[in-house]
Parts: C-alpha cells; structure tokens; sequence
C-alpha cells in the first residue's frame, strides 16, 4: 500500500519507493504539511513545527484563548486566504457577498486504486504500474466552497502527482481568481531555486539563486509555457550536485500560463506553489460547478540531480506521453525549412529528398510554406490547402513521390493561426483574438485563432482531419509561432474574459484530442518557433518537441543541458544543419553536430543536394550508430558529465542502457586552449567492478577507473571537435 491514513493521529502517509510525503488534519480541522524528503517511517511529524505566540500572525477565532495557533505561521497543505495567513496563497475567491474569504478545513478523503483522467487536461496515467490516488476535501465552512486536493502516488518513480478541483457547492457564483495546483510549506530556507530560462533561439538556461526573503518566482503570461521560463523548477540543498543532496522538483503539466512562486517567510520557512497564473485569470463559478486545475508532477531525490532526472525522463516516458512512438526509434527526417525556407517548388524540393536517400534519412517532412498565399510570412496561415504552384501533385501526390523514393513523409501545419491576408480571416475576422475596437498587436505579421471558441475549434479539427487523412502522412510538425496578446473573445461576455486564456487551452488540448490521439499511427512533433511550448502538456500528446529554432551545435549543448533536467532525451528533436550556422554564423565540423544531435531525436536540415560526397558519407555514419545504439540513447539513463559554467574548455555527457551494459560517452570541445593542460572526461553510472572495452580507445578500463580518472581527452581535439566514446560492459 503505497498510502495510509493513520487514524489515531489524522496523518497521510502516501510512500514512493524511496521517498515520504506527509500530511495531517490538525485539531482545528487544516490539513498540515508536515514531512516530504526520504523514506521514513515515523507517525505524525507536526511536531517539528513549534506553534508559539508570534506579534501581528492573528489566530483564528475556533483557537479561542490559544495565540500560539496562526495561519500565518502553519505549514499548510493548501493555504487559506484571507483569515489570516498573510503568505502566498493557494487559492483566491470573490464570494458572492464580496468577501476573499476561503478557510478549507477537512471534510473527507477517499483513497482508490488507479488514477481518474482530468476532464479536460493532459494527465499522468497508471501505465502497467499500480498506482493509489488519495483525493481529500477541504471546505469552507461559511460559503461551502471546496476544494478536492488529489495525490497519485507513483512508487517506482519516487514521483507524486497533485492536483485541485474546485467545487461551487454553494447557492451562488464566485469568481475564482486564483488557484495553484500544488503548495508546500517547508519549515526552513535553506534552499536554491532552479529554473530555466531564456529566449527565443535560446532556451533553458540554467539559473540557481539561493531563496531569498520575499518572493520569487518564475512565470509565463504569454497563453503557453513560453521561451522564457519553463513550467519546471527545482528546490534543493545549496550544496547540491549532479550527485549529492536533497532535490525537490516540480513539473507543470500544462501549455499555458503559468507561475511557481517560492516565498520565504518571516520566519524563514518556505512556500512553494505551482499553478496557472493568476494574471489575467478569472473564471466564473456557478452555483454547482467545478473548476480542475492542472496537474504537478513532483519527484524528490536524496542523491543530486541525475537521480532527479532520471525520475522525470523514466516518469514522462512511462506515464506522460501516450504515442505508441515513446520507446521507439524515431525516424531520421530532413526538414526543409533551413534547407530552402519559402522558396521552393516541388522539383527542388524532390531534389532534396532524393539526394538525401542515400545518407540513410527515413522521412522527408515538408516545413512551412507549402499552403494558401504563403511565399514569405505576411500571407496565408489559416487556408490549409496546398498551394498547387509550388507543390504541382498537390500533398498527397507529393507524398507518393516522396514514399517512392523510399521515405515516410512528414508536413508542417501551424493551426492556431491566422494572417489577415487570408482567405480564413475574411471570412470570419471575428474568429481572431482581439480586443473589440482596438488594434491587435501583431507578431510575425500574424493573428491567433481564438481557440477558445468551440466552433473554430470544430473548424480546426475539420480542417486538420481532411488534410491529415488525405495522403500518406507520417509525421506532423505543429508549430506555434506567437504570444498570446489582446486576449479578448467575441463569444464570452464581459464577465467571463479572465477565462480566455484557459480556455484557449482547453481548446487546444480538445483540438489535439480531436487530431492527434485519433491518429496514433503519426508522430506529432510539437514545436513553438523550437521550444516556446516545451512542457509535460504537449509531451502528453507529443513524443517528441523541436528543442530550438537554434541549430548551433555549441549553443544546442546549453539548450539540451537545461532542457534534459526534466524531460527525457528522446523528447528533444534535434538537426544537423549547414555551416556557417544561420542564427550564428558560426562554423563547426560536421561531426561535432551530428554528435550534438545524437544528444536528441537526429534529424537533418539542409540542402542535401550541396554537400559533398564525403560529408554525405559522415551523416550516413552518424545515422548507422545513432540507430545501432537508439536504445542506448533514447531510452537509457542520461547523465550530465559537466555543466556550461564548470569549465569553459568542453561539455560532456553519457548515456548508459538500462541493462548497464552499454555506455555512450560524448564530449565536445568548447574552447582550444593551445599548448594546454591534459583534461579528463570523468563518466558516471558505470559499475565500479566492471569492465568496460572502450571502441574508440581499443582498451579495457575499469568502472572505477573511469568513473574516478576518467578518459584522458587527447590534446589534439581542437576548437568544437568532438568525440564520442562507446563502451560495452565485458
Ligand atoms: C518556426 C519553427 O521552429 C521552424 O522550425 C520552422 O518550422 C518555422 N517556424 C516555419 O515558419
């Protein structure tokens, strides 16, 4: 039984298979949070907590003569708002007498076996795996307004999700203007925060700061998880490492707004929360209806980062994404978009693809440009059929072409747009998000589609379907490639445009049900101008995401490092591209980027027809191992071997079979120094008895060796070469 309640003392124990969380109902009636870190076994750890007379935390009026009893100082599961904790809070409400007021006190809890889908949202599931879900309802007892708090328990992957649902069980609307679906109260500071920042064409880039008094917090209110933050963020051990010390993470299963919110308390105790961003958030609540807030997966490791990510990459792969591609190889496409941006016609283009065959590609996916009026990106979003003079066989017959010469065929769509010169938009200009009497803020020239209407969803769908079933279609890249601004609906009154943004999502996941989940037999690639939209939401749908519209291997090396703490390797997509690389100019061997792509889903864009018979030669290498060791890589243990601030000479990382048996050690040289100093690739998850035969080196080396000397890097890397190591446990 991996939950219990102890009924003597009202505690939760809900128990991974290395980690404790624990809760209890305290005598007022509020759900404390009194434990969550390694296995353990005691009862009932409230008294941890020191309730003491502290001047300006009031105490509620039920603690009568007792001022040592305060919200404002209680390690709470689920904070009130309102009647006196005057932190962060969980949940705000406007009550129908206008009154903020939300105190959940206990009412009842249910444990089952197995995992409800979330109406509406993308969800962890069960899988093969056992799992116990615990849900506990906290009401007000003045409005009758509730929240059912839900807690899967996933005990291989140390992993517990949360959710919260809120039910209206009054006689009147409210209007909730805020709800996290996850808080902790941990009763000290002595933490760093984690998360992972960025912009566009560089995303994900580590950031620690220690927790400072105050708030701090990560967030989006661009309507997806965004290129600037992502909706994943750790709290650990200001001594952490890849290795060593206590790590808490927290993974938001959601495409939109977000915020996760650290505070540091008076008393030096620390609230995190994580949950759609309340900015520009209010939804209206009838008398009798319910809201359900996203999910948070959070996982704790003991023992450093990789242990964390390994929870994350084995939790996403077995529970998250539900395409039959997750453990598969994927298929080694050459997209065109690097390769010929909008100017192509269906000759160059098969050109191309025919060129490409013998490097050993699988799919040639058709990126944008290819539908409407679209030559450049004023024109044409919204009108999904081709455009017969560029593409002359039209998709299907395309498609035919290009599975004659032995490829699978792949198409780019972006399906929540639209250009004002459209023929879409001419007809239903109202279908736009704008704001009625104000000109819209445009971005890259064009306008979304107002998903949270259900007829241009239906629309949508319709669309999409027709093309998809039209012709042999393996793959679908979705792009995305604007914020959400203006957010205003034609269809909802006044009163209900604070729910425009989650409601945008709701359509969007309806809209994914509706075209992804009813082809399983296609690989949807999620992408949002690369990786605006990285996150477990689209991962659900997605088993693969384009990690960046930067395709520089030394950048590509920081994007892959952040991105790979929460989400597998095999959910990255990631191309070979030409030299000098278009967002950066820079220059880097052929091999170095097929290596670096390795570090993802390999895959190619480029003009095919301009390489040289040699550099031809490399890629079909790079795809033979890449296939030969898929497994390896794709569904193996990834392990960072340096980080980009360790050392500015090279970054290292490794992969390891499931089984132990095998290895991949890649290393790429950042910067030349000359005449320098003899540096070390020290490897990690390796047996320390074991021996390895090293390919590259044609030697047998120790476990312990390796993991402790490391492989000597030969002084004749030079600026950006790379090597990859390939070991096979004896
Ligand atoms: C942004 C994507 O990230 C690119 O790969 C490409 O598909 C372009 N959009 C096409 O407009």
């Amino acid at each position: 039984m991996s939950i219990r309640y102890l009924e003597q003392t009202k505690t939760f124990m809900l128990d991974t298979k290395s980690t404790t969380y624990q809760m209890k109902v305290d005598h007022l009636g509020y759900l404390m949070h009194t434990y969550y870190g390694e296995t353990i076994s005691d009862d009932d750890l409230s008294y941890l907590y020191i309730p003491a007379d502290r001047g300006f935390s009031g105490n509620p009026y039920e603690a009568e003569t007792d001022r040592t009893y305060s919200l404002d100082t209680l390690p709470q599961e689920f904070s009130s708002n309102g009647v006196g904790d005057c932190r962060k809070t969980s949940i705000e409400v406007l009550n129908a007498d206008g009154s903020v007021a939300f105190a959940g006190t206990y009412k009842a809890h249910n444990i089952y076996t197995g995992k409800n889908k979330l109406e509406g949202l993308p969800s962890t599931f069960p899988g093969s795996e056992e799992v116990e879900t615990l849900e506990i309802t906290l009401e007000d007892a003045i409005t009758n307004l509730q929240v059912i708090l839900s807690y899967s328990v996933f005990e291989d992957e140390d992993v517990i999700t949360r959710s919260v649902k809120v039910v209206n069980a009054s006689t009147s609307a409210v209007k909730l203007n805020k709800i996290m679906s996850a808080t902790i109260d941990f009763l000290h500071s002595d933490f760093d925060f984690i998360h992972f920042d960025g912009r566009h064409v560089m995303e994900r880039n580590l950031t620690r700061t220690p927790v400072a008094y105050g708030v701090n917090s990560i967030e989006s209110v661009r309507g997806t998880s965004s290129h600037q933050h992502n909706p994943f963020a750790i709290l650990c051990d200001p001594k952490a490492d890849e290795d060593h010390g206590d790590c808490y993470g927290f993974a938001f299963v959601y495409s939109g707004n977000f915020l996760c919110e650290v505070e540091k308390d008076q008393f030096s105790k620390t609230r995190i929360s994580m949950g759609i961003n309340p900015r520009n958030f209010c939804y209206l609540l009838g008398a009798g209806e319910e809201f359900q807030a996203p999910e948070v997966v959070m996982s704790f490791s003991a023992n450093g980062f990789a242990k964390l990510s390994h929870q994350y990459h084995d939790m996403f792969r077995g529970h998250l994404i539900t395409s039959k591609f997750v453990d598969q190889p994927r298929p080694v496409v050459i997209n065109s978009w690097e390769a010929a941006y909008f100017d192509f016609d269906e000759d160059k283009l098969l050109h191309i693809a025919e060129s490409s065959v013998d490097m050993g590609v699988d799919m040639f996916v058709l990126d944008d440009g290819w539908f409407g009026k679209r030559d450049n990106d004023l024109s044409g979003l919204g009108d999904w059929f081709v455009n017969t003079k560029k593409v002359k066989s039209g998709i299907s017959g395309f498609a035919d072409k290009i599975n004659a010469l032995g490829l699978k065929f792949g198409l780019w769509v972006e399906p929540e747009m639209v250009s004002e010169d459209s023929d879409l938009y001419r007809a239903h200009p109202d279908w736009a998000i704008k704001i009625k009497g104000r000109r819209p803020t445009r971005a890259r020239h064009q306008l979304l589609l107002d998903f949270s209407r259900k007829d241009v969803c239906d629309y949508i769908i319709d669309a999409l379907n027709t093309i998809i079933d039209s012709a042999n279609i393996d793959y679908i890249k979705w792009d995305f490639n604007r914020n959400l601004t203006d957010v205003w609906s034609h269809a909802l009154p006044a009163e209900q445009q604070g729910e425009v943004f989650h409601r945008y999502v709701l359509g969007l996941y309806r809209v994914f049900d509706e075209v992804i989940l009813t082809h399983p037999d296609i690989i949807f690639c999620g992408c949002s101008g690369g990786g605006g939209r990285f996150d477990a939401g689209i991962l659900y749908y997605s088993p693969q995401i384009w990690t960046s519209d930067n395709t520089d291997a030394i950048n590509r090396l920081s994007i892959q490092y952040g991105t790979s703490f929460a989400y597998p390797v095999n959910t990255m997509e990631a191309h070979v591209s030409v030299c000098p690389n278009h967002q950066t100019f820079r220059t880097t061997p052929i091999d170095t980027r097929g290596i670096v792509a390795m570090g993802g889903v390999l895959g190619y864009e480029f003009d095919s027809t301009k390489l040289t018979p040699a550099e031809k030669e490399v890629c079909k290498t790079q795809i033979g191992i890449y296939k030969k060791d898929y497994d390896v890589i794709g569904n193996g243990d990834y392990y960072r071997l340096t980080a980009p601030d360790d050392n500015n000479h090279f970054m290292g990382w490794q992969f390891v079979s499931k089984d132990g048996k095998k290895a991949i050690a890649s290393v790429v040289i950042t910067e030349y120094e000359p005449n320098g100093a003899q540096r070390f690739l020290r490897l990690k998850g390796l047996e320390a008895d074991a021996i390895y035969y090293i390919e590259e080196l044609e030697r047998k080396v120790s476990g312990r060796v390796l993991m402790k000397a490391g492989i000597p890097l030969s002084l004749i890397l030079f600026q950006y070469d790379a090597i990859q190591y390939h070991l096979e446990k004896m």
